[in-house]
């Protein structure tokens, strides 16, 4: 099955062209082509995602960024045009995030996808237009891993497993009895850990994304050099929450006396590098014993990690650690699937058309998973 997916929830404007076989029992993916705009240089200024500026720069990316997809595609004729290109080439479906995400970005993917859509249909009567949730992406974004694309893996060995979806808009930890069958544990009850993660930089006065900024100038640093809380560490249940954390950092470099300086000075310093890595230690300190906690009340056989905060080089060392003394499978996508990009999206959206589930080709900013 070929399917063309678009992903523009938030601030990368990404499409990507796969072939998808195999069903649910042992999906399996052949990536064309992943192109992502990355809108990280307009936004950084503003040290975080401009709603507006995001959706500017989406309608102005995203017929760019179709051309890219197609333009060293090998067909039979190559000087044909794109819409030659596409037509020739015989989609099955056409997938869009159509939520969680911010609003007016959610829409100009939207658009973009049913415009296609209309003129494809005409002469592909079979097309389908599928709406796909951004975090499904994230979710099923494991199926990318190395390991199942290049070992005999059968997936029912993998269940039931504790999926852990952290990135700047959400913390989740769910059980997964299988593709198609999941339950919420818990979440966070106010910043996502990724959030934290950037508000932190900024404080010390990096560029925005702060997650990879942190992980960078922390690995300068003493993870224990100073103790931040760990909130919620010893409830009961699988919530997070981010906000408390944050605002010890706050007070930590008030008491401090830290002055924001250039970002390459920050980078000297030897506070800074030890406020990053001490924050990384406890945000990375809850996230991992609450998993590990699910992951014995429940027996899971596989832990799976995604979104942008999977991209965290420490955080993936320790599950994979913690998952190998539990005896349970660590899987995380590979690196260029951490962070938003389309080929996730293709991803769920192959899995939708096999459970034959659609959803409604509006922007949903609040859809859960
Ligand atoms: O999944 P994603 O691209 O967008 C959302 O759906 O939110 O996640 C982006 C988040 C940002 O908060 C970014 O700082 C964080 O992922 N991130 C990281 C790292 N790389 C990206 N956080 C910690 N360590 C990293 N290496
Ligand atoms: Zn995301």
């Amino acid at each position: 099955m070929k399917i063309l997916a678009i992903e523009t929830s938030c601030d990368e404007t990404a499409l990507a062209l796969l072939e998808a076989s195999g069903g649910l029992r042992a999906p399996q993916f052949n990536i064309l082509k992943s192109v992502i705009a990355s809108q990280i240089p307009i936004h950084r200024p503003f040290g975080g995602v401009v709603p507006n500026l995001a959706k500017r720069e989406h309608l102005k990316n995203l017929p760019v960024v179709l051309e890219k997809v197609f333009s060293n595609l090998k067909l039979k004729n190559s000087d044909i045009d794109l819409k030659l290109k596409i037509k020739n080439l015989k989609l099955d479906a056409v997938c869009v995030t159509v939520g969680p995400g911010l609003e007016p970005a959610l829409w100009t993917g939207i658009e973009f996808a049913k415009e296609l859509y209309q003129q494809l249909k005409t002469q592909n009567k079979k097309l389908k237009l599928i709406g796909t949730n951004h975090l499904g992406g994230h979710l099923y974004s494991f199926l990318l891993s190395k390991k199942l694309t290049t070992k005999n893996y059968t997936l029912k060995t993998l269940f039931p497993a504790i999926a852990l979806i952290v990135s700047g808009g959400h913390t989740i930890l769910l059980k997964v009895d299988s593709l198609t069958k999941w339950k919420k544990l818990g979440e966070t009850r106010d910043d996502a850990v990724g959030e934290a993660f950037d508000k932190v930089a900024k404080m010390l006065g990096l560029p925005y994304p702060g997650g990879p900024e942190i992980q960078k100038l922390g690995a300068k640093g003493n993870p224990h050099a100073i103790e931040f809380p760990r909130p919620m560490l010893h409830d009961k249940n699988y919530d997070f929450s981010y906000s408390g954390l944050k605002t010890s950092v706050l007070y930590y470099l008030r008491d401090k006396n830290y002055q924001r300086q250039s970002a390459k000075d920050q980078r000297k310093s030897v506070l800074a590098a030890n406020v990053a890595a001490s924050f990384q230690e406890a945000a990375l300190d809850v996230l991992v014993k609450k998993t590990v906690r699910a992951a014995k009340e429940y027996k899971a056989r596989s832990i799976l990690l995604s979104g942008g905060v999977a991209a965290n080089k420490e955080l993936r060392h320790k599950l994979s650690v913690v998952s190998h003394e539990l005896g349970a499978q660590f899987f995380a996508p590979p690196m260029d699937f951490n962070t938003d990009n389309a080929v996730m999206i293709a991803v769920a959206g192959y899995i939708s058309i096999l459970r034959k589930k659609n959803r409604r080709i509006t922007a949903q900013g609040n859809m859960g998973i």
